[in-house]
Formats: structure tokens, sequence, C-alpha cells
């Protein structure tokens, strides 16, 4: 993009970021990368490992964080998108930088200007996600483990961003997520929308949250296209290695951490535990290993075709 990515930014906003929620304006949403048209050329040329095309559960249903994956099959981009816009269904394109020089331009100038605005911050690692939600689609409670941000480009849609503190987030749970011992939904009460920063989130606001806060998001009754920017600092890989190490230490020795320290002795010993764990082959490797099981019909973009169903896993792909 030839003008700045964040339009707005006060010196108050360097030493807010990561410690609480910041809702920042953004110009992403002039790109010319996200009109219709590119983002049918983006979706109709992308690796087949790298995107998920999903019916999600819906609220009202038990069990409503089980989804269908399905493939995009023969339709084309457009297709794609208006069965997106007309239906309710979600599709994730990963790895964009990998796939795109455009937006691996847009990441290095994204993270260039986070960084000039937030001293200190030094960027070591970074993803760029492209997601598609339908009208009425939702993101449930979840975190994420690296540094995460959500760029909303198109649509409407209400994000609730939660304190990264028990009761939201216990420590028992934040080791299970980042352990990868689950895909089960994290727990969730409904008046922990009570104590939630709550975003409308309109083209062109930003939200970026500290590392483990939980969130979810509720689309308005529109297609809605945003990215999401994950990166890593060492901060936040000592975050990780300690909550990991607490994890084992929960776990396999019966041992109830108290310190979520990143410096000092006790979290050396605590990297060196994590690091020997994961390199023994004792860790229980989660495979991320899903069933494809319907392709989209080009000639109605209403219907589902049941199709012999294959697993993907992105992760050896
Ligand atoms: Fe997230």
């Amino acid at each position: 993009m030839t003008q700045t990515i964040f339009n707005n930014w006060q010196p108050e906003h360097s030493r807010l970021w990561g410690q609480i929620p910041v809702v920042q304006p953004h110009n992403l949403h002039k790109s010319p990368l996200f009109t219709d048209e590119a983002l049918a050329e983006l979706i109709e040329h992308y690796p087949r490992a790298d995107y998920s095309l999903v019916i999600p559960g819906r609220r009202d249903q038990d069990h409503h964080h089980k989804w269908r994956e399905g493939d995009i099959g023969e339709a084309s981009g457009a297709e794609v998108l208006k069965a997106i816009k007309e239906g309710f269904l979600w599709i994730n394109l990963r790895n964009l930088p990998k796939n795109s020089e455009k937006f691996k331009q847009l990441g290095e100038q994204l993270f260039d200007e986070m960084q000039a605005n937030v001293p200190g911050l030094h960027v070591k690692n970074s993803e760029i996600t492209l997601l598609i939600t339908s009208p009425g689609a939702q993101t449930y409670y979840h975190c994420d483990v690296p540094g995460q941000s959500l760029w909303h480009i198109r649509g409407r849609k209400k994000a609730y961003i939660y304190p990264a503190i028990n009761p939201f987030m216990p420590d028992e749970t934040l080791e299970q997520v980042i352990m990868q011992e689950t895909e089960e939904e994290i727990p969730f009460e409904p008046w922990f929308d009570d104590h939630a920063l709550v975003v409308d989130m309109e083209p062109g606001m930003m939200a970026h949250w500290p590392q483990f806060a939980p969130h979810r998001v509720e689309n308005y009754d529109s297609l809605n296209i945003s990215i999401t920017t994950e990166h890593w600092t060492s901060e936040i890989e000592r975050n990780y290695k300690v909550r990991y190490a607490n994890g084992l230490l929960r776990r396999k020795l019966n041992i109830a951490p108290k310190s979520t320290a990143t410096t000092g002795m006790s979290y050396l010993s605590k990297a060196v535990l994590q690091s020997l764990w994961r390199r023994s082959g004792l860790a229980k490797k989660h495979i991320w290993c899903r069933e494809i099981d319907f392709k989209l019909d080009p000639a109605d973009p209403h219907k589902m075709l049941d199709i012999t169903p294959f697993t993907l896993n992105p992760g050896n792909s």
C-alpha cells in the first residue's frame, strides 16, 4: 500500500500495546487486494493444504463447536464467494505471505509499521490469515498462542475480548491449549460478557489484545471479510515456554506451578524442561487431521454435495 496502514497512532497506544486491548483505525479496507474480483482470483488458485472451507455448528445446537469441512471442488472463486455470502459457511486462507507476493508485501509493511509504532517490539515470526465468513456466522470463545490482531475489512461484526486471567482463562485451560491437548471449546459462561470489551468492528478497524486473551466474534447480517495477523516476539515465546513447562509440571509431576515469571532461574529451568520434553518424543504430537466430506455445487450456492471423505493434514503437506 502506498499510504500507511495505521492512520491514527498516538503515543499512548505504544504504551498500551499488548497490555490491554487496543482498537485502532487502519487503511487496509481501501486496498484493492480485498475486492470481490481480487478475492475470487486468490481463492481460485489457493493451495488445497492452506485453506479450510467450513460449515460451522450453530450456537443453538449441541456440540456447536463441531463443524463439517469441505472442498471448493469445481466452483470458481466467484461462486465460492457467492456461496459464503448467501449461505452459512466460512473459508480461511492460511499462510498468505507464502502464497501471494502482494500479501507478502502487505505483511512486510504492516509489521514494519507495527514495530515502528511500538518501541522495543521485535517481531521474529509472523503470519497472515484471510477469513471470509457468512452473515450470522460466529467464531466461538477461544484463545490463540501467539500475539494476535484482527483487522476488519468488509461487513460488520461484534468482537468480544476478555481478560487473559482467571476465571476467563484458567491456567490449566491455557496449558491445555498450549500443549495442544484439546480441540474442545474452552469453558465459557454467559456472564463473562459483562467483563468483556465489546467492539462493533466496522471496515477500517483493527483490534489487538494481550497474549492469551480469550475472544469471540459474532457477524452481523453481512458477508464479513477480515484478516488476522499473528506474531512471535522473544517475550511471547518465553510466555509460551513457561506455560508449557507449567502444564508439564501439573500433569506429569503433580506439582501445581505458582509462577509464570519469564526471567530468573525458575524460568530458565522451565525453558530447559519444556525443550527436553518436546524433543524427547514423549510429547503427544497433536496431529491436525481433518476429514473433508463435502464440496460446493457450482450450479447452486446453497447446495453442498457429499463426497467420498478424504483427510488432510496441513502440517505434513
Ligand atoms: Fe483468535
